[in-house]
């Protein structure tokens, strides 16, 4: 049996049997995703990171036994870092590797309009994780849940929702240890100065996703060129030590930038009709050149600031795991 279908073969064994049905095929149409399909290889560098959550969610899945009492597995891990790090890209990974159910939140999938809907959705969510288990919950942006800002409604309604996430946050762990079924609690946040302490407790791993160094660099260059054909000239390692400060989603917009722009000079001063009529195979055949590497890097600037790294840098000295 493939993957695929013996990830359908469980799902279609899940069995629901929550008091709240109606809001859990809402959440599952929403959130539920059984297989993200993105490999450890995908991720370039983030070494240690990696084997933190290889510690922390990996092997207490293969090995509860070993995993107990005060050996017990972290309750929740926290990534935090600047955008477009390759927070929510590891977060795929560990459940595409470890074939865990992927439940993909963001706190607007968590916030209801009725009085009570958020948390009777929150706990929903966490039946729902139980059943469909092993599961990893992904929480994107879970500084958003603190945020205080908006109408005392909204605050209200926050305030709720998130002592309800702490008490399942705390039940995860003593259904884990007994049931066998492991839900893995997982978040990630560009404002970790912004979780509150009961949170932040919670989430007993910290990881810092920083920016990419100068060999991940060249690795996510590499990662993102695979299927691209290269002119003999280009040097990864000259493009990788030009691109200092750059996050990893800001180098896979240069690779993007700078492997369209063969086509774009081809089609240069041509109506649309005119280019429609250019050969396909033509296209293809254009490779990447030097000369659109430099170009993109110099069109692209990056995203974040030096301020920005001082935060999470001085956030991590005080509440950083490693
Ligand atoms: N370490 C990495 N390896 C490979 N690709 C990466 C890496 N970091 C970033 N990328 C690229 O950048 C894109 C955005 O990454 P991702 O969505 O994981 O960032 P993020 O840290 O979750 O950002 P945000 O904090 O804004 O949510 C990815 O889809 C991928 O193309
Ligand atoms: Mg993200």
């Amino acid at each position: 049996m493939s993957f695929e279908n013996a990830v359908k073969d469980v799902k279609s064994k899940v069995k629901y049997d929550g008091s709240h049905p109606k809001l859990a095929a809402r959440l599952e149409k929403e959130i539920l995703d059984t297989n993200p399909g993105v490999k450890w290889d995908d991720v370039a560098g983030l070494s240690e990171a990696k084997r933190i959550l290889q510690e922390t969610v990996v092997l207490p899945l293969f090995m509860p036994e070993y995993f107990q009492g005060i050996r017990r597995p972290s309750r929740g891990v926290l990534m935090f870092g600047p955008p477009g790090t390759g927070k929510t890209l590891l977060a795929k990974a560990v459940a595409t590797e470890c074939g865990m159910t992927f439940m993909n939140i963001s706190c607007s999938s968590l916030c209801g309009n009725w009085y009570g809907e958020s948390e009777r959705l929150t706990r929903c969510l966490f039946e729902l994780a139980r059943a469909h288990a092993p599961t990893m919950i992904f929480i994107d942006e879970i500084d958003s849940l603190c945020s205080v800002r908006g109408s005392a409604t909204k605050h209200e309604t926050s305030r709720r929702l998130k002592s309800e996430l702490l008490v399942q946050i705390d039940g995860l762990n003593n259904s884990n240890s007994t049931s066998g079924k492991m839900v893995t609690l997982l978040a990630a946040t560009n404002f970790p100065g912004n979780l509150d302490e009961a949170l932040r407790r919670r989430l007993e791993k910290r990881i810092y996703i920083p920016l990419p160094d100068f060999e991940t660099r060249k690795e996510l260059i590499q990662i993102n060129l695979k299927l691209i054909e290269l002119a003999p000239e280009v040097d990864i390692e000259q493009v990788a030590q030009k691109t200092e400060g750059y996050s990893g989603d800001d180098l896979t917009n240069i690779c993007r930038d700078a492997s369209l722009n063969g086509m774009r000079q081809k089609i240069a001063g041509k109506t649309i009709d005119e280019s429609k009529n250019i050969l396909k195979s033509e296209i293809l055949k254009i490779p990447v050149t030097m000369e659109d590497f430099l170009e993109a890097v110099d069109k692209i600037k990056p995203t974040v600031s030096s301020g920005d790294i001082q935060r999470h840098q001085k956030w991590y000295s005080e509440f950083g795991s490693s």
